[in-house]
């Protein structure tokens, strides 16, 4: 399987770390030095299926492969105002797919996730052209009234076509039940029989426990991922990290010895934007030039549950057209 057409869409609306400080006890100073994060982009006037369709759009323009062609749209989402439908049967029609499709949840992991399974269904002959669209909105689910979180996510979509060809060589995904550390629990309707009534409670994150089990599960899996693949971390052209926190990407470049250039980020700009993040990095620095045919690149992630992933693949060179360079 390899990528063949990337796109990504972010809200207007900037939300800066002033804009913050001015109703959370919080600083740009705390923020920026804790995180990396200096602005973010949030939901305003548009809707997360308004973003999620144009990522996928450009995406798909990119490729050249028309929406009729897709054999399987997958999206990945934690959630959003629809429990049902979901994002992707949202999305499909307007598009112009005409194929099953699905929404997944691997936390901000989801992207990954995603493309193992496209992977797979490449592999064994049950899709040619795969759209895959990570859009999410975790700002809707922060709670706005403590500084916990809500200075550390935004929303975003990023999407990619992949389609038979040698790309990736490798996935690897983990899964272990850690629902204390990062969780949003959204309460459902009352029936006559519940014993309790359910109440929701806006994201919950033990940051410091989140930031260790990230920095050693992503550990582990670059080790094991380059080990089995007979590849050192010099191999790997460039580092395509989820964006959380800059300290937690830093810890794995230091681990593996690298310098800075292999390791682009996007934080500063966007914030977290959960399974989106490592789409729309590769589609800026694809856009960019900077992502260039030959490339050996490595994917990494971890997300609540606690999931992680990783995956290593050659990168094609992909054609844009000036217009959706603008
Ligand atoms: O996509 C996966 C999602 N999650 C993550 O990636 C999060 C991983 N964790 C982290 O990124 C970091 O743990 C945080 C950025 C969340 C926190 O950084 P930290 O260096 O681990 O700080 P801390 O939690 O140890 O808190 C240090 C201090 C505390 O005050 P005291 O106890 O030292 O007085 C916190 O109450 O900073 C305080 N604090 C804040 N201060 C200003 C916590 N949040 C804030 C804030 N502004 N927003």
């Amino acid at each position: 399987m390899k990528i063949i057409g990337t796109g990504s869409a972010l809200p207007e609306k900037v939300v800066t770390n002033d804009m913050l400080a001015s109703f959370l006890e919080t600083s740009d100073s705390w923020i920026t030095t804790r995180t990396g994060i200096h602005t973010r982009r949030l939901l305003s006037k548009e809707t997360l299926s308004e973003l999620a369709m144009t990522a996928a759009s450009l995406a798909l323009e990119s490729s050249g492969i028309a929406p009729e062609e897709i054999d399987y749209l997958i999206c990945s989402n934690v959630a959003n105002s629809y429990v049902t439908p979901s994002l992707s049967s949202i999305i499909l029609g307007p598009l112009g797919c005409k194929c099953p499709c699905t929404d997944l949840n691997g936390a901000c992991t989801g992207f990954i996730y995603a493309l193992d399974i496209a992977d797979a269904f490449i592999k064994t002959g049950r899709a040619k052209n795969i759209l895959i669209v990570a859009a999410e909105e975790p700002s809707r689910f922060c709670n706005w009234h403590e500084r916990e979180t809500s200075v550390l996510f935004a929303d975003g979509a990023g999407a990619v076509v992949v389609t038979e060809g040698e790309g990736f060589k490798d996935f690897i995904l983990t899964g272990d039940t850690h629902t204390d550390v990062l969780y949003y629990k959204r309460s459902l309707e009352t029936t006559p029989f519940d014993r309790v009534e359910e109440k929701t409670v806006p994201l919950v994150m033990q940051g410091r426990e989140v930031f260790k089990l990230a920095v050693r599960s992503c550990i582990r899996d670059v080790d094991t991922i380059l080990e089995r693949n007979n590849m050192t971390g010099s191999d790997i052209d460039m580092y395509l990290l989820h964006q959380a926190n800059f300290r937690i990407n830093d810890s794995i470049r230091e681990h593996l010895e690298q310098p800075k250039e292999k390791f682009p980020t996007n934080m500063q700009k966007y914030g977290n934007t959960s399974s989106a993040s490592i789409p729309i990095l590769m589609d800026e620095l694809s856009r960019a030039g900077e992502l260039k045919d030959g490339m050996n690149v490595l994917l990494s992630a971890f997300g609540g549950g606690f999931v992680t992933g990783a995956s290593i693949l050659k990168w094609s060179g992909i054609e844009y057209k000036e217009k959706s360079e603008e």
